[in-house]
């Protein structure tokens, strides 16, 4: 396994296998004691990274900036402000003079196929910090945190409430077909994920044994193990408020919906940024339950995770 990550991508969890996706989990752990430990291994000594941005971020960024930068790494952030990307010159062009740079680059935005064309010029890897589909190292993270308070996740169950399209909803439905974790999408029928990627992960639920389940009965969150919410609102859809509003109000994440859970130990998990007062009350995601700031930590060692299996032979 060690060596067989070398050079790959990170787009969407579908490329990688429940195994794989295990041993990046693995990697991670032991990422997160050394670092405790004050273990400085210097892994990134000589390799570059480089950020591109085209949608905000605080943690994904500095996950992938600090991760990098603390082991001799040289990250170097660039907003569609300072280059080019598909503007005077063509993206497949920037593609081929970032892999030139380069070691890797890490890619946020709007379209998946822009990280896709990434990858297919630069041949770098290509790390898909979210874009309007996936949220791949997100994902990974949220798996990681609920190992943290569970141990073994398979069998579990993830409850995600709110706007079940979005890119985070999409790519926890991924890695839980993968892994095992039952989960239930708890959203209104306008904002349902779409079939095809349901049919994607029927069959990854069926070999994995993973329940998933897409409801609009907030009665559903009975029995969780987690409780996820995000956004009612992703970036690039600022114009849908007022319909999102009327239509996730009622999935609100508050004490009340906690409680029905009928279980005192369910975490409570956000990716963040969290609109406090929309998707989620403050004294949840600030109570005792909450493991969203372990969760937002979390990002910086699974993304550590998916930049040594990437670059560093041996890891
Ligand atoms: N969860 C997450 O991706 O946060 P940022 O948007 O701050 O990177
Ligand atoms: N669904 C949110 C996630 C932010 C981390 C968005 O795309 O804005």
């Amino acid at each position: 396994m060690k060596n067989s990550f070398i050079g790959r991508s990170f787009l969407t969890l579908r490329d990688f296998s429940p195994e794989e996706i295990k041993y990046l989990l693995t990697i991670a752990k032991k990422a997160k004691i050394d670092a405790k430990k004050g273990k400085n291994l210097r892994r990134f000594e000589g390799k570059s990274l480089a950020l591109l941005f085209e949608k905000r971020s605080t943690r994904t960024r500095c996950a992938f900036e600090t991760a990098f930068g603390e082991e001799g790494g040289h990250p170097v952030f660039l907003s569609t402000q300072d280059i080019q990307l598909g503007g005077k010159e063509s993206l497949e062009d920037t593609a081929r003079v970032l892999g030139r740079m380069f070691s890797a680059i890490q890619f946020r935005g709007f379209k998946q196929e822009t990280a896709e064309i990434l990858s297919k010029y630069s041949g770098v890897p290509v790390y898909n910090g979210l874009t309007d589909l996936f949220h791949p190292t997100q994902a990974l993270a949220d798996i990681f945190t609920m190992q943290e308070s569970f141990g073994n996740v398979a069998g579990r169950t993830l409850c995600y409430t709110g706007d079940g399209r979005n890119n985070v909803a999409r790519s926890l439905m991924i890695i839980c077909s993968k892994l095992g974790v039952n989960f239930t999408v708890i959203t209104p029928p306008e904002l349902n994920p779409d079939d095809e990627l349901r049919q994607i992960c029927a069959p990854l639920a069926k070999a994995s044994g993973a329940v998933i389940t897409v409801t609009a009965d907030i009665a559903s969150v009975k029995n969780a193990d987690a409780l996820y919410t995000d956004v009612w609102i992703s970036m690039g859809e600022e114009d849908k408020r007022d319909e999102r509003v009327r239509l996730l109000s009622p999935y609100q994440v508050n004490q009340t919906l906690m409680d029905k859970t009928g279980n005192p130990d369910c975490i409570f998990l956000h990716c963040l940024p969290a609109v406090k007062g929309e998707e989620v009350t403050a004294d949840v995601i600030d109570g005792p339950q909450s493991k969203a700031w372990d969760q937002a930590e979390n990002r910086k060692w699974t993304i550590k995770a998916v930049m040594l299996a990437t670059l560093c032979k041996g890891n």
